[in-house]
């Protein structure tokens, strides 16, 4: 039997999410993505109008199929949660389940069991403001969608993903080296991350055999990074600082992923595993 997937933070064809998609995809996964609610409408229709053709072909040829579209929101856990002018938002009021433990609760419903679960989303409303001018709602906000949103995607799917199953989440290394500029409590959002990767390895490889590791990725012009404003500078300081001189592609991330969450990663759980042309392991610039 193939391996199902549910990946939570998809809503165009830039970003690491849909890149990792694909990626499971060429090796043979069902495809099923989580998408932010106030951004789905926009992906449904690109998708169905065709816009993201050309970026769905695979390396045999064939387009991705995505098996079916669910909409999330990973602030909110279960439907007591939500506040009353988030329910009556327009953006929101034409969908329904998309509380973290509804989605699970759905896509049990239609399929049962999943094998792989992936968490490529975060959210800092303050990101821009340093770390000194940030307020507490925002670095709470920005630790509650980045950081606590993996802690319940894992726990409300936890309970179907088929033993030997695997989970990623994406993570980047303003967590652990001071990178000005990554406001906002996204630094702080992203160490806990990381820490919540080894304390669930453990947790989720007791209870269900289920491996946990999170993929701290080099810099791309996706949606979410181009709204924090120095992308650019930061894929230009790799290209010249990291021992390889190369632009990082989404697919290099996507095909990580994939090596993460199949067998050939049996024995890989509770591990930050650097995709970016290895500028981590650089002490100074060059
Ligand atoms: P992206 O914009 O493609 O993905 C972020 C997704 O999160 C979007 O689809 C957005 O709709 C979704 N989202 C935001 N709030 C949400 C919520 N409350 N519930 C559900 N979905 C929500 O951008 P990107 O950059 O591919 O981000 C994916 C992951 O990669 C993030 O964790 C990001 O921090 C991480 N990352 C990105 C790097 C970059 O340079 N782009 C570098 C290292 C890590």
């Amino acid at each position: 039997r193939g391996k199902r997937a549910f990946i939570a933070g998809v809503a165009d064809d830039n970003g690491y999410g849909w890149a990792i998609a694909k990626s499971l995809a060429a090796a043979g996964a069902e495809i099923l993505v989580g998408t932010w609610v106030p951004a789905l409408n926009i992906f449904e229709n690109s998708l169905r109008r065709g816009k993201f053709d050309e970026s769905r072909v695979l390396p045999d040829g064939s387009l991705m199929e995505i098996t079916k579209i669910y909409p999330l929101d990973a602030v909110y856990d279960c439907p007591e949660d939500v506040p009353e002018d988030v329910k009556t938002n327009k953006r929101y009021a034409g969908s329904a389940n998309w509380t973290v433990k509804e989605a699970a609760e759905s896509v049990k419903q239609d399929f049962g069991t999943i094998d792989i679960l992936v968490h490529s989303l975060a959210n800092g409303p303050e990101v821009s403001k340093p770390l000194l001018e940030t307020s507490r709602n925002g670095y709470l906000a920005a630790v509650s969608a980045s950081s606590y949103s993996f802690v319940s995607l894992l726990k409300h799917f936890l309970p179907i993903m088929n033993p030997g199953g695997a989970t990623i989440s994406l993570t980047y290394i303003a967590s652990e080296k001071i990178i000005p500029g990554y406001g906002g409590g996204m630094s702080s959002a992203k160490a806990a991350l990381e820490s919540d990767t080894q304390v669930l390895a453990f947790e989720a490889g007791r209870k269900h055999n289920v491996r946990v590791n999170t993929i701290s990725a080099g810099p791309l012009r996706s949606r979410a990074a181009k709204a924090i404003g120095f992308i650019d500078m930061m894929i230009d300081y790799s290209l010249e600082n990291a021992p390889l001189q190369k632009e990082l592609t989404a697919d290099e991330v996507g095909n990580a992923a994939a090596f993460l969450s199949s067998p050939l990663a049996s024995a890989i759980t509770g591990a930050v595993v650097y995709v970016d042309n290895g500028l981590n392991a650089m002490g100074v610039g060059v």
